[in-house]
């Protein structure tokens, strides 16, 4: 057959809506040829009210595992048969296991998120640190949790919608973190305390093209590192302004790949090396462009 697909071929995928740019059949497209695993990884878009029938539908076709994006990380969990530990805590899965028709929901994000900051970050670790996270979101919880389960001092959620924010906040301390203070949006808070170590952008300001920068960075302290989740477009207005105050700064290309990683070696049990991050970086880079 030609692709190299035949009868024995697994099907994975992805479910989200809208999926349009999604790079996730890339990168496991690329993973399974280059581990040579006789997979294929497809997008399932659904519109919501059609979600529950995709869910049917892709158990019965016997997906063998399942990225979940926006905005269903949370509702598939009433479609997994189990959870691990951080998928419970954080309330999200963003990875599906299948195993003999029973679907195991896992979450990937908070390992990607910090496994990408640690990387382009050399000398950085969580232990300790405060740290600013804008937007309370899916995204913004993975990034909250990791940090807080990695040690950092102090981690300050500054969100638009308040009520939003303090559930999150609430939430964090029920899980005993009880050192995380949320905020409700202001632009200029580091004219009051800009005591941070790094400030994560987890809301979707800056994804247009003409978007402001999100926080003024005026008052910042060179030791802050700036990094923003969205990685298309490479350098949103909040990564120029950074650049401009000549801080340390990345977009979340990483977050995305290291996040896929994950999602792969849960379900091969393999786990991709720096040469395919490297080779992925170019490739979607490339893409981007
Ligand atoms: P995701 O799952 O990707 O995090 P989301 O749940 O829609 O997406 O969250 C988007 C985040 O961007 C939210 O924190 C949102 O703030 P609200 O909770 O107030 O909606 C934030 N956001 C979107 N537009 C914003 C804006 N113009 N200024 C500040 N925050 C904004």
């Amino acid at each position: 057959m030609s692709n190299g697909i035949d009868p024995a071929t697994k099907i994975f995928g992805i479910t989200g809506y809208p999926l349009s740019h999604t790079y996730s059949p890339i990168i496991h497209n690329y993973l399974f040829e280059r581990y040579g695993i006789n997979a294929v990884y497809l997008v399932f878009p659904s519109e919501p009210r059609f979600f529950s029938k995709m869910t049917g539908a892709l158990k019965t076709i016997g997906v063998k595992g399942l990225n979940v994006t926006i905005p269903y990380k949370t509702n598939i969990i009433r479609y997994c048969d189990t959870l691990d530990e951080t998928a419970k805590r954080i309330g999200a899965v963003n990875t599906v296991v299948e195993k003999n028709g029973h679907w195991h929901g896992t979450v990937t994000d908070p390992e990607g998120f910090v496994h990408a900051i640690e990387a382009v970050f050399k000398d950085f670790q969580f232990n300790g640190k405060r740290i600013l996270v804008l937007g309370a979101g899916g995204a913004s919880q993975s990034v909250v949790y990791a940090s807080l389960a990695h040690k950092a001092a102090e981690v300050v959620i500054m969100n638009r919608t308040f009520s939003k924010v303090q559930s999150l906040e609430g939430r964090m301390k029920k899980l005993g973190f009880m050192n995380c203070r949320a905020l409700k949006f202001d632009k200029e808070i580091l004219s009051q305390d800009n005591r941070f170590d790094l400030i994560v952008n987890g809301t979707s300001v800056g994804l247009k093209k003409n978007d402001p920068c999100i926080l003024d960075l005026k008052h910042s302290l060179k030791i802050t590192k700036i990094y923003d989740l969205i990685y298309n477009p490479s350098l949103t207005s909040f990564l120029v302004e950074a650049k401009r105050q000549k801080l340390a700064y990345s977009n979340g290309l990483g977050m995305l790949v290291y996040q896929a990683f994950a999602s792969f070696e849960k379900w091969t049990g393999m786990r991709p090396d720096t040469l395919d991050a490297r080779t992925l970086f170019r490739k979607l880079k490339a893409k981007r462009n």
